[in-house]
């Protein structure tokens, strides 16, 4: 079975919204492994608009699951996570004010500052997963450069785009094929992942918005159920 990282963002922006202590980001990642998770995501933006320091801090010392680290190159966050060494952290290209990743890194562009980040990270003991295109010669330079994994973008298949599917497919059988391990992320949602673990070589599912939304819609009786039991 493909494994699950479900990406915790949006919990903590709800919290920022208010910049209430709740809802507790300990709390949400045990609930994410009572639901029977394979591990965490967030993202440290380099806004801070929902994951803060203190939050890897604590998720790293009291969640007994493999966190990943979404990050950009902005080198007090890389240095922050070389410090804090988490199970694995995946690059992701960041452009201040996006709403979300915008698209995978263009690992061409960025060549000399992977060559540099990715032993690093590699030497502190953390695997390394490039979020990337689902193109060929993206997958080779990733390998190339040392990367233990590329997150595929799936972007374009959420999006319903013809042959999204198909280039994902062909990217994930040749990523593997270079020994690659496979990831895949962005905009999945209950109604479109099935499709998606036929493709066999995807070994993991980096997955945030849309669980944070079905909790929304799972939890609102409960939690209203609670309030009104305190009125009484
Ligand atoms: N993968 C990457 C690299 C991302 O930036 C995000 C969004 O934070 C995700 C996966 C998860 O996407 P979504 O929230 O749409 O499930």
């Amino acid at each position: 079975m493909v494994r699950l990282s479900v990406n915790i963002d949006h919990t903590a922006t709800v919290r920022e919204l208010r910049r209430t202590p709740y809802p507790d980001i300990i709390e949400v990642a045990n609930c994410v492994k009572r639901g029977g998770a394979y591990g965490i995501t967030v993202h440290l933006r380099i806004d801070r608009r929902h994951i803060k320091e203190t939050d890897i801090e604590r998720l790293l010392k009291e969640v007994d699951l493999p966190l990943n680290v979404e990050l950009s190159m902005a080198p007090d966050i890389l240095e922050f996570i070389l410090q804090k060494r988490p199970h694995s952290v995946c690059l992701v290209p960041e452009r201040p004010g996006e709403v979300t990743t915008e698209g995978g890194l263009n690992v061409f562009k960025t060549e000399a500052q992977l060559k540099e980040v990715i032993p690093e990270f590699k030497a502190k003991g953390m695997r390394v997963t490039l979020f990337v295109e689902p193109d060929p010669t993206v997958l080779e330079k990733a390998k190339a450069l040392g990367a233990d994994a590329v997150e595929l973008n799936t972007a374009h298949y959420s999006e319903n785009k013809p042959g999204a599917f198909d280039k994902l497919k062909a990217a994930a059988s040749f990523g593997k094929s270079i020994g690659l391990e496979i990831h895949a992320g962005h905009g999945l949602h209950y109604g479109n992942v099935s499709k998606l673990c036929e493709i066999t070589e995807i070994e993991e599912l980096s997955i945030g918005h849309s669980i944070v939304a079905r909790a929304i819609i799972v939890g609102m009786e409960q939690a209203t159920r609670e309030m009104v039991e305190l009125l009484r």
